[in-house]
């Protein structure tokens, strides 16, 4: 399923018309296919402050295949090459004077990029700061990150990744995601990353060989498109769904030479039952079980607060939060889970900005941050990560059944004016659990892009 208006105003016709009528005019955005350049041009790097990761960055891009450029510094040229990137290094702010580098670099920097490129700023977390000066010129960052997410256009996008110190190899994993098409949706987000032991070797063509990855709500949505790109990154997927959704349930399966597994989630015995599944199919040759667990399945039951029943509240707050606590808590107890194990929660935009009519279930999503936010910890002892994943408008069966206008309206208010596509959920929960985001751990990722509902 594609964004239609998308769609028709880069058709001939609807570029003319909605130039003249003044109408949004969404880009086609650059989204990942496999063997794909991570850029279509090259990176320039400037720095702001000490600049302490710039070396990390070269290294990392270089070894990404792609050409590094150094600033241009005439204000206002844009002769020269058109860049797929642009990189700045803002780690080391000790005030706000230091930010002064960081327009210097940009201005010009961005005339020159390209449709579909990528601003990529990296500093240190604003929490960890010495001084209320440092804090403020750290925190600065957000903004400025954010803002440019706003001003860019043509399906460009702007992210910051938080960098503590210790945590330079945890870099390269969020860096690509970012420059890449895999975040094509993911716009004006800021990630922390931590510490940790990041394996090297990763096979970026099949970066989830191996791997087995338990997805539920897999039967169609975003869910099915979750098991198929975990699939095409070389995972074997269980699918897991509800018995009345077991015919789709297999074709999705089958298609992927996955595993289906009918379970509702929200049974006694479901934990028990996954458990058992894992146990039986994957735990030979010293394996424990699932490598990925994807807790996709989530339902809504809307209704103003006032007129809510008790089941509506109830039915919800089960799938889309208990029984993610429910299976998480079972796979670690029962030690079903391999060394290295990630968990990606699917939360929502609603999770965060809450949404009129949707008490159960903004309630719930912002639950599952919540819920990743407090395991982190507890999974980074056994060298394994937990996160969510907010998806803001996506074009599912879910958004094709509301009213023409409201579901317009909610598809053009972002930064890239259009809906983002189930496949953008889902390679943002791929990258979290490749081995190499380690370092990502308790995060929350927007997909949504950049909303402005909860920015
Ligand atoms: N579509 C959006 O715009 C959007 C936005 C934000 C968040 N989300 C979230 O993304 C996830 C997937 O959404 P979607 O749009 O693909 O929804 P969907 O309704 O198309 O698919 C959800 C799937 O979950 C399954 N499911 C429901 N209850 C279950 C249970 N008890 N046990 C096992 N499976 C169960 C359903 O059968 C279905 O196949 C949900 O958690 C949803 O809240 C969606």
């Amino acid at each position: 399923m594609a964004d239609w208006y998308t769609n028709f105003v880069n058709s001939g016709v609807g570029t003319t018309v909605t130039k003249q009528l003044g109408l949004p005019r969404p880009a086609v955005l650059r989204r990942y296919e496999p063997g794909q350049p991570l850029l279509p041009g090259p990176v320039v790097v400037g720095s702001a402050g000490q600049g302490r990761l710039r070396d990390t960055v070269t290294t990392v891009l270089r070894d990404a295949g792609v050409t590094v450029l150094s600033p241009v510094t005439a204000d206002g040229d844009t002769d020269g090459e058109k860049y797929g990137a642009i990189v700045l290094d803002a780690t080391g702010l000790t005030g706000p004077a230091d930010l002064a580098a960081a327009h210097d670099f940009l201005a010009p920097a961005l005339k020159r990029l390209r449709p579909s490129g990528r601003v990529v700023v990296l500093a240190d977390p604003p929490a960890a700061a010495d001084s209320p000066a440092q804090a403020a010129a750290r925190q600065a960052i957000d903004g400025l990150t954010r803002s440019i997410g706003k001003e860019l256009r043509d399906g460009s996008t702007a992210n910051a990744i938080y960098v503590p110190e210790g945590a330079e190899a945890s870099v390269a994993s969020p860096l690509t995601f970012f420059l890449s098409g895999r975040s094509a949706y993911v716009d004006g987000q800021g990630v922390t990353l931590s510490a940790a032991d990041v394996p090297t070797g990763q096979d970026d063509d099949r970066p989830l060989g191996g791997k087995v990855a338990v997805v539920t709500g897999a039967a169609r949505g975003i869910g099915a498109a979750i098991a198929e790109v975990m699939a095409r990154d070389g995972a074997h997927v269980v699918a897991v769904d509800i018995p009345a959704a077991g015919d789709s349930l297999a074709k999705v399966a089958n298609a992927i030479g996955g595993t289906a597994l009918q379970l509702d989630i929200t049974a006694d015995d479901a934990p028990q039952r996954l458990v058992e599944h894992l146990k039986e199919r994957h735990s030979a040759g010293g394996r424990k079980g699932a490598d990925i667990v994807v807790h996709n399945a989530g339902i809504t039951r809307d209704k103003l607060l006032v007129n809510m029943d008790a089941a509506r509240w109830n039915s919800v707050m089960a799938v889309n939060l208990q029984a993610q606590l429910d299976i998480t808590r079972a796979l670690l107890d029962s030690d079903a889970l391999n060394p290295g194990a990630r968990v990606v929660a699917v939360s929502s935009q609603s999770g965060i900005a809450g949404n009129r009519g949707q008490t159960n279930y903004a309630a719930s999503k912002a639950g599952v941050i919540g819920m990743v936010r407090a395991w982190a910890p507890e999974f980074a002892e056994r060298g394994a990560t937990i996160n969510a994943v907010a998806p803001g408008f996506i074009v599912t069966e879910m958004t094709a059944k509301m009213p023409f206008g409201t579901r317009e309206i909610g598809a053009r208010l972002n930064s890239l004016q259009q809906g983002g596509l189930p496949v953008d959920v889902a390679e943002t929960i791929a990258w979290l659990s490749q081995p190499g985001a380690a370092g990502v751990n308790g995060q929350t990722v927007r997909v949504c892009g950049q909303s402005l509902l909860g920015a």
